[in-house]
């Protein structure tokens, strides 16, 4: 399998010392940020939008290859995820990820029908590799992961993700109860792709790590679990650990 990726949420960061808090924990040994982006729409929370996105990337240096240490790793719980790209690119993310349910969604159709807004997954990630950043695609614990194979079996590879993020909780607000229900996706996922980047995000600390790395996961999301820790740092090794064991 791929190498362990940990990448701390920051939606469980202190917003008031946000910049601080992004560069702490990449010293502290995390390898990406993952940055929580939500609309009040797709999920009912509001979080933050590009110029948050600007200046926290002042704070944390630039990768210097793919997927290497500083990556903003963007879960964008958007439902026009389409129209975000260009500006999420300006504003310093490397890694824009995006829900399967928002690309395809009759509600990515404007009023008056058809929309340039309403797009394809296939596209979507096109579109996003031509905007020079890793494409990641998103699915809610009610999605099946089937609906991927067709997208990740793409002989086009433009067109093919570079993660998929298979959630273990219902996307909209961190400290909630990891769900093992959504573990045979990852299972069936990395059976079928060895190589795959498989992020799994909602609920992962170190009493729910070790299902987590059994399935297959190699990049995993914590928030409550890293910030809200006595030592962060100890955490993130605790998860490194249990994928690379
Ligand atoms: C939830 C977000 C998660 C969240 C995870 O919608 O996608 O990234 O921050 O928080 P914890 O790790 O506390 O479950
Ligand atoms: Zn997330």
């Amino acid at each position: 399998a791929p190498t362990a990726i940990i990448a701390p949420s920051i939606l469980s960061a202190d917003f008031a010392s946000l910049g601080e808090d992004c560069s702490r924990t990449i010293r502290q040994g995390a390898d990406w940020l993952h940055v929580d982006i939500m609309d009040g729409h797709f999920v009912p929370n509001l979080t933050f939008g590009p110029p948050v996105v600007v200046k926290i990337r002042k704070h944390v240096e630039r990768p210097t290859q793919s997927y290497g240490k500083g990556t903003f790793d963007c879960h964008m719980m958007i439902s026009e995820p389409k129209k975000w790209v260009k500006e999420f690119k300006n504003a310093g993310c490397d890694l824009y990820c995006f829900h399967y349910e928002a690309a395809t969604s009759s509600a990515a159709e404007s009023p008056e029908g058809i929309s340039e807004l309403k797009t394809n997954p296939k596209e979507l990630i096109r579109y996003i590799h031509d905007n020079e950043m890793l494409a990641g695609i998103a699915i809610k614990p009610g999605t099946p992961v089937d609906v991927l194979y067709d997208i990740l079996d793409n002989p086009q590879e433009k067109e093919r993700p570079d993660m998929v993020l298979v959630m273990t909780v219902e996307p909209g607000f961190g400290g909630q109860k990891f769900m093992a229900s959504c573990l045979p996706k990852v299972e069936e996922l990395r059976k079928r792709y060895p190589e795959l980047n498989i992020e799994v995000d909602g609920g992962l600390g170190p009493s729910t790590i070790d299902q987590a790395a059994d399935a297959g996961a190699n990049v995993i999301v914590a928030g409550s679990a890293v910030f809200g820790a006595k030592d962060p740092a100890e955490v993130i090794a605790l998860l490194r650990e249990a994928i690379e064991k």
